[in-house]
């Protein structure tokens, strides 16, 4: 298993339930399941997998630094006889289309990320301001991205505010600026943000948990109210803004749901291994999180 950083609040859930169902429930040892950090920088990761194919791993879970980078790397695999399970972040459809055609053993298991912009957007929606809190008549608002190389950055900016638009909502991007899936960068934009456009912003979205949080700090720092006077959604349901939700202190958020995505990639993984046939794609749905569901979700990962 390689994954893209260790540092990333949502990837580190994902890895620990990814290794805990490998050993507890599907009977790995823990020797045999090797785990290390791509340390944000492709070419260590692809050292790291070449390494791994040296050594004859039998199969690998990638949650590659690049997804640009999945044509090499498959290719790496496929000559050394190697399956290899794709995660977290999508190859584009026509490396996943040459899978197919070229018979090559290597799959990709992750979510829609169009799904979760679109939940942010309706979450916005459900607000009884339909998103216009200032009541200027649009809904103004920044938008804090992830890494925009990254198709879950690219879909969510896109559709949480093509959910507006598609209401007949009028929208005004008074910024968008990437935060790298990061804390303290997006506490740091929003915090420019709330000084230079103030109450003309209706609408933080970040394009995860991490950043939400950022944003929360700056919000509160510059004395508005999430819900009375602003609104902020994320994308993950780390504990700490479901709690949030639940207590009225952040809008929304969209739960990615880490046990779905590392139970298929392991069983994935294990088929291969066992010389059953696996698709090229396999897709875990996303859960909108509201202060009606908040507690049922808080319960499935605390
Ligand atoms: C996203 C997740 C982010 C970050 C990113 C890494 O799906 O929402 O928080 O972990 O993956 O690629």
């Amino acid at each position: 298993i390689s994954i893209y950083k260790f540092d990333d609040n949502f990837m580190t859930l994902y890895r620990t339930e990814l290794v805990r169902y490998l050993t507890e429930d599907l009977g790995f040892k823990a020797e045999n399941v090797v785990v290390q950090d791509g340390k944000g920088d492709q070419a260590e990761q692809t050292n790291q997998i070449n390494n791994f194919i040296t050594q004859k791993y039998d199969v690998l879970i990638l949650n590659l630094v690049q997804a640009s980078s999945a044509p090499e790397i498959t290719d790496m695999c496929k000559e050394a006889g190697i399956p290899v399970v794709y995660i977290n972040r999508e190859p584009d459809e026509a490396e996943e289309q040459r899978w197919v055609d070229e018979k090559i053993n290597a799959t990709y298991v992750g979510c829609d990320a169009r799904q979760s912009g679109t939940y942010q957007g309706e979450e916005i929606l459900e607000t009884e301001t339909k998103g216009d809190i200032n009541g200027d008549g649009k809904v103004s608002y920044i938008m804090i991205q992830g890494d925009p190389e990254n198709v879950d950055a690219q879909y969510r900016t896109e559709f949480s505010v093509k959910a507006l638009t598609d209401a007949g909502v009028e929208v005004e991007e008074l910024l968008k600026q990437r935060g790298d899936w990061d804390q303290a960068k997006a506490q740091q934009i929003a915090q420019d943000a709330l000084n230079q456009y103030g109450d003309k912003i209706d609408v933080v979205f970040c394009n995860n948990d991490a950043m939400a949080l950022g944003a929360l700090q700056a919000i509160e720092a510059a004395g508005r109210t999430v819900n009375k006077d602003i609104y902020l959604v994320g994308v993950d349901a780390l504990v700490e803004v479901v709690e949030n939700v639940m207590n009225d202190k952040m809008t929304g958020t969209v739960f990615n749901d880490y046990f779905g995505q590392a139970h298929t990639a392991a069983d994935k993984a294990l088929d291969f291994v066992n010389g059953k046939d696996v698709d090229n794609v396999y897709m875990v749905d996303y859960v909108k999180v509201t202060t009606e569901n908040a507690g049922d979700i808080l319960e499935m990962i605390k």
